[in-house]
């Protein structure tokens, strides 16, 4: 018999049909539901994006009001659940606690779960809505601080900062922020929303395919990596050692965080929009600091490009971004989660639309058939 041919971490296998996103190769662009994110980063809310992805139509006035309305009022968490989550561990990573938080949502959750579209769009705008007090929860707790109790009248990025830090910084800021939301919330059949069609396909619950989700965007190779990036830039420190650091990190097979992706070779689509976002914030900040660390991004990235002709993808802008933004670093990742919930949640609805259970098969490489021994001995 012939060989199977094996395509290693199902590279360039297409899986199935979406019709959520794609990336457009020969413009070297994203499109959600076949509006180029740039625009859609430019001159749309992240709640219209999430209505977008959803519904497969950007929302009229009505609806949007309507989403907003519903958003805000989910916001706060039940006593139960505030208080389970503060009862973890300090010490546990913030997407340890989101995935719990995630689990006690789906285990809390008293409506049937009849596999209908309506229901699954109320349980994701669920989602949407208390994830964030989740997420700024934490960041306070790992500072000591007690929550801050969502703000109503807010909208969905101002409360975030809100919930965080008690006070909205200026427009401009929160403009960069939502633009960070609408380039993380979709991006077809990366592995965390793979994981999330996985699981649906067996007919489980929502939440337990979010949950396997965010265990599958932790990861460094994923959306772990924008913490990674600001990590590296810690160690690296001084601008001036760029060069030599990234030469002894390939000497060590390092990865180098936030660059390289599976899909785009010629750089990753969303990044020139990040980085211009990024590049307004260093220059409000317009302090040593910040300009410190935007001159070794810039340094590093240069260094990646002349030695292995590899470029940043999101992760690499967006990392600096969060943290000119006041965001301590394992905040990053379960910000992403708080974007990529509308992508995840929108194909596990299309999943579910047509599904069929997702189950490849394998290239046997183990020992051949042999008999058991009769004893241990
Ligand atoms: N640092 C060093 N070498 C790299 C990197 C990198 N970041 N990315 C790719 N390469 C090299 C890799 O070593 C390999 O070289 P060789 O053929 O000599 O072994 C070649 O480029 C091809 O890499 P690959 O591993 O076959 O490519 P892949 O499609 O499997 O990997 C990736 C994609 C994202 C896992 C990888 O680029 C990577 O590890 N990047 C760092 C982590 C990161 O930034 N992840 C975020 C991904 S995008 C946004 C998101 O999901 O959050």
């Amino acid at each position: 018999t012939a060989t199977p041919e094996i395509r290693r971490g199902l590279a360039g296998v297409v899986a199935d049909t979406t019709a959520i996103s794609t990336v457009v190769q020969d413009t070297n662009s994203l499109t959600y539901r076949g509006y180029p994110v740039h625009e859609l980063a430019a001159h749309r809310t992240f709640e219209e994006v999430a209505h977008l992805l959803w519904h497969g139509e950007l929302p009229d006035a009505t609806q949007l009001r309507d989403l907003q309305a519903r958003e805000r009022a989910l916001r706060p968490l039940d006593r139960t659940t505030a208080e389970l989550l503060a009862g973890l561990p300090r010490t546990c990573h913030p997407m340890d606690v989101l995935r719990t938080a995630v689990s006690l949502f789906g285990a809390e959750d008293p409506t049937e779960d009849d596999g209908s579209p309506a229901a699954h769009r109320a349980k994701s705008l669920t989602l949407l809505a208390k994830l964030p007090t989740v997420v700024a929860a934490e960041q306070r707790r790992r500072r000591g601080l007690a929550p801050i109790p969502p703000h109503p009248d807010l909208g969905y990025a101002e409360n975030f900062f809100h919930m965080c830090f008690g006070t909205v910084p200026d427009a401009d800021l929160v403009r960069c922020f939502e633009i960070s939301l609408v380039l993380y919330a979709e991006h077809s059949f990366n592995a965390s929303t793979f994981t999330a069609r996985v699981v649906t396909s067996t007919r489980s619950d929502l939440y337990s395919a979010v949950t396997a989700a965010i265990g599958a965007l932790k990861g460094p190779l994923h959306g772990g990596a924008n913490e990674a990036v600001m990590h590296m830039l810690d160690e690296i420190g001084d601008p001036g050692r760029a060069a030599e650091w990234l030469d002894a990190a390939l000497a060590a097979k390092r990865r180098i965080m936030g660059f390289g992706h599976r899909v785009y070779r010629h750089g990753d689509s969303r990044v020139p929009f990040m980085q211009a976002a990024l590049d307004r914030l260093v220059a409000r900040a317009a302090d040593p600091e910040a300009s410190r660390l935007a001159t070794l991004h810039a340094a590093l990235r240069q260094a990646v490009l002349t030695r292995k002709g590899i470029h940043p993808n999101l992760d690499y802008p967006a990392g600096l971004a969060y943290h000119l933004m006041g965001f301590d670093t394992p905040t990053f990742t379960p910000i992403f989660v708080m974007s990529r919930i509308t992508g995840w949640t929108a194909h596990i609805t299309e999943q579910l639309a047509h599904n069929a259970l997702i189950r490849p098969l394998a290239s046997y490489a183990g020992p051949g058939q042999r008999a058991v021994p009769a004893t241990a001995g």
